[in-house]
């Protein structure tokens, strides 16, 4: 446990840059180790979300160094059955995805990852493999990790997600490409679409149609070349930061502004503060911009069911833009947040009230009575990054600053978090 507490400092002024796109980075290890031949990713998150996607790939007999400029260099199409369990700690994304990514490899694996992990789902993404003819069982009535894979051929089937998950489509795909047929996959809302736009560089042609993907078992994979944008959600920290701080001007560089991932930002203008973007470019597969952030008073939100997939990971942080909003600000329709690396509805309510924020909790959300100002205190991060990194932004304008139990969980995103947020305010 690493306690830590930021304070009211100086205006975010300047630039920042920001650590690679960690759902991307995953994404690429994942598929790259799959894939014969080489991939390249370049501007790779440095988390430990990521060193557990690339610890799995290698318990599967991929090869991974490190390139001359720091790039990781996968050398893919070598699996094997691995000698030991296959951990995703933390690491929900890779987790799922490796479950669907191993459901046609002729061998055994086991898979788990930390206790905040083995609380978490994986039915939504056993039922839906296994109409690809996966044999795939897990713990407790096939609800929670541990997962046992025994891998077999699969064959391409019409699929419906019934939740709106990124894992769990991604999963699917990962499956379905090496099955036989086409498989269609449609999901309730549309979620964050890296797979589909990736799995084009591995090799694979990908339709969509509305909210339908489709893509064909059996396309020859080979290797990419795959350059990771800033990550959205780590952008959301800084960019929160400085439009809640009065005199605030950041602009941070290469920001992935992919359409779903990028609602956080609409969401800041809506709350008032002033947002651009610049240099708008296509960065390898993805769109990147710099985002310029200036504070402004900021208004109450209201955020309904339709938002909650392009927010998902960005809605602790919108519960501090509430309280220093004057008004009532609501969330609805969020209940996949009770199923994240903690219940976040949950900690959102405890931790913004031991810091004097007026939440009530409700089963899909929340409702916050906004004063425009924190007093401060101690919460708990419940080993959650994405608490730790929200609460530590509240204290930048809460009175007496905000000490967070244990802030070392930022690590699994964006290890260096809080030296970034606090050279930006000293
Ligand atoms: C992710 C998708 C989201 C998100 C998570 C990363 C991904 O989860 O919360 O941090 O990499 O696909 P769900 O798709 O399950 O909502």
């Amino acid at each position: 446990m690493s306690r830590a507490t930021v304070r009211p400092g100086r205006p975010l002024r300047g630039e920042a840059s920001l650590p690679g796109d960690k759902s991307i980075t995953q994404r690429a290890i994942l598929l790259g180790a799959l894939a014969p031949g080489t991939t390249t990713i370049r501007g790779a998150n440095p988390g430990a979300d990521a060193a557990s996607a690339l610890g799995i790939v290698r318990a599967l007999g991929s090869a991974v160094r490190r390139g001359r400029a720091g790039e990781l260099v996968v050398r893919g199409g070598m699996f094997r059955e691995p000698e030991r369990l296959l951990d995703a700690r933390n690491s929900g994304t890779s987790l799922r995805l490796t479950t669907g990514l191993l459901a046609a490899q002729p061998f055994l694996s086991i898979l788990t990852g930390d206790a905040s992990l083995r609380r978490r789902p994986v039915d939504r993404v056993l039922l839906p493999l296994r109409l690809l003819g996966a044999d795939i069982s897990a713990r407790a009535g096939d609800r929670l990790a541990p997962v046992v894979v025994r891998g077999r051929p699969l064959r391409g089937a019409d699929i419906d997600t019934g939740v709106p998950s990124a894992q769990v489509k991604s999963a699917i795909l990962v499956a379905a490409i090496q099955a036989e047929g086409t498989t269609v996959v449609r999901e309730p809302a549309e979620t964050r679409d890296h797979t589909e736009r990736m799995l084009p560089l591995f090799g694979v042609p990908v339709r969509r149609d509305g909210l339908a993907i489709s893509v064909p078992g059996g396309a020859p994979l080979h290797g990419a070349e795959i350059d990771v944008p800033g990550d959205a959600s780590a952008a959301a920290f800084l960019a929160a930061a400085a439009a809640i701080v009065p005199g605030s001007d950041l602009l941070l560089r290469g920001v992935g502004v992919n359409p779903t991932r990028r609602a956080f930002f609409d969401l800041l203008v809506r709350a008032g503060a002033d947002v651009s973007m610049h240099d708008e470019r296509e960065a390898g597969h993805e769109p990147v911009a710099d985002v310029r952030v200036r504070h402004r008073e900021l208004r109450p939100i209201e955020i309904g069911a339709e938002e909650i997939p392009g927010l998902i990971d960005e809605l602790p942080l919108v519960a501090i833009l509430s309280a220093l909003a004057r008004g009532v600000s609501t969330v609805r329709g969020a209940r996949e947040l009770r199923v994240k690396e903690s219940d976040r509805i949950s900690a959102v309510t405890d931790a913004l009230r031991a810091i004097g924020g007026t939440i009530e909790e409700r089963e899909d959300g929340w409702s916050i009575e906004g004063t425009g100002r924190l007093r401060g205190g101690s919460v708990e991060t419940r080993g959650d990054h994405r608490i730790a990194m929200a609460f530590l932004v509240a204290g930048l304008r809460a009175t007496e600053g905000v000490t967070v139990d244990d802030a070392s969980p930022a690590a699994v995103s964006d290890p260096e978090f809080l030296t970034r947020l606090r050279r930006l305010v000293r």
